[in-house]
């Protein structure tokens, strides 16, 4: 422990000394040696959302190839965006970050095969308006697999299978898919994912996973498809946090009571909020929560202030100490975007804010703190 915080202190002093520290005191520059890849290569993978602004010449592309080895598109291949009518897809843009993926030797997690949200209402009605019934929307939910995952076999590493199909207390989202087909959607997802990428990883991948009733929810779902025999190779925490939110020892406990499943671990969606939160009763990341800007919940428009960075750094260290002794069982961490300024939740659950959730800044350059996380714990 105390080696390392020398590394980590050694480290930071020489980037402060090498021409990175031209940077204001917060940030190193991005064309540094340091990488987040190299500095994480024996605990895990390390990754970020990404969109096709990412794959294209620039400093974001520069970012992508020097500091990760996995990456997730952020909404070119839901549904919305890569099956937008019965008869119409639209593969272009997943075709590019998919060669791209492979040009750079980086593994792809494709998001999102089932989700409730970012699914077109053709796909549950008639164009009567009537709903589909059970039949036809497992023969549309079988299609659009074949389709997708089927195009990218063997290119695309691991799938995000189902989203966000938990409530809060653990029961199921009465969603369309719950509520046309029954339960037994998700078994269906799974069951259609392995015929069309038999090699494929296989996750579910949900938000505010350390709760207690709805990892028991997960955990109930995991040991049902692997009773019927039903491939499902991991649990994806999304990891939408804030500095005073979640407690990192609920964190801590569901990774552990996720590994002891015999599944992997991952934590796919990372940011870590500075802004105050609207609404303490919906902490998370619905995306179907939306609340008019209200100036007091942007305190930060021009800068960071020091001392909210110094939480902000705080949080991140202790997060990835836990990640750090839990590397075993812990096989990626990937952040929900590249820099703060394409970040969601700059919009989420108020358009407009300005927040700075991740470890590259408004600026595109690394916040300082990122050098030490690989060190923490
Ligand atoms: O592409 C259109 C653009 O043409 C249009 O001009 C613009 C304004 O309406 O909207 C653009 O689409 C937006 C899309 O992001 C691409 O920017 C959608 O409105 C917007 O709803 C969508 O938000 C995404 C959200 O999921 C909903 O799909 C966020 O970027 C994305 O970060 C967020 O990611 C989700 C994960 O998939 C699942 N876990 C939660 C996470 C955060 O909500």
């Amino acid at each position: 422990m105390k080696l390392n915080l020398l590394v980590a202190g050694i480290l930071s002093a020489v980037v402060s000394l090498t021409g990175c520290s031209n940077e204001p005191a917060d940030t190193i520059s991005a064309q540094g040696q340091f990488s987040l890849k190299e500095a994480f290569k024996d605990k895990f993978a390390i990754g970020a959302a990404v969109n096709e602004l990412h794959i294209a010449d620039g400093i974001e592309s520069a970012l992508v190839a020097q500091h990760y080895n996995t990456l997730t598109p952020e909404n070119m291949m839901k549904w919305e965006e890569i099956h937008p009518q019965p008869d119409q897809f639209s593969f272009s843009r997943p075709d590019a970050l998919v060669a791209f993926s492979e040009r750079q030797g980086i593994q792809l997690v494709g998001h999102t095969l089932v989700w409730h949200s970012q699914t077109p209402d053709w796909v549950f009605y008639h164009q009567d308006g009537t709903r589909k019934n059970r039949a036809e929307l497992l023969t549309l939910m079988k299609s659009h697999i074949e389709a997708v995952a089927g195009r990218y076999k063997g290119r695309v590493y691991a799938w995000d299978v189902v989203n966000e199909a938990f409530n809060e207390d653990g029961t199921l989202r009465q969603s369309l898919w719950y509520e046309i087909i029954g339960d037994d959607y998700l078994d269906m997802a799974f069951e259609y994912a392995h015929e069309a990428a038999p090699n494929a990883r296989l996750y579910y991948n949900d938000y505010n996973l350390f709760k207690p009733a709805k990892r028991k929810g997960v955990i109930e779902l995991v040991k049902r498809l692997k009773s019927k025999g039903i491939q499902i190779d991991g649990v994806g925490m999304q990891a939408h946090y804030a500095l005073d939110y979640p407690s990192f020892d609920d964190v801590e406990a569901s990774i552990e009571a996720f590994s002891a499943q015999g599944v992997d671990v991952m934590i796919t969606e990372l940011d870590i909020s500075v802004l105050p939160f609207p609404d303490d009763e919906n902490m998370g990341a619905d995306v179907g929560l939306s609340i008019a800007l209200q100036d007091e919940y942007n305190p930060y428009t021009e800068v960071l202030p020091k001392e909210k960075l110094d939480e902000l750094a705080s949080r991140y260290e202790a997060l990835f100490a836990i990640f750090n002794r839990h590397s075993d069982k812990v096989g990626r961490v990937t952040f929900w975007g590249v820099h703060d300024a394409h970040s969601w939740r700059n919009n989420w659950p108020m358009p407009g804010r300005k927040d700075y959730p991740l470890l590259f800044g408004h600026d595109k350059q690394l916040k300082t703190f990122a050098t030490r996380l690989p060190y923490a714990g």
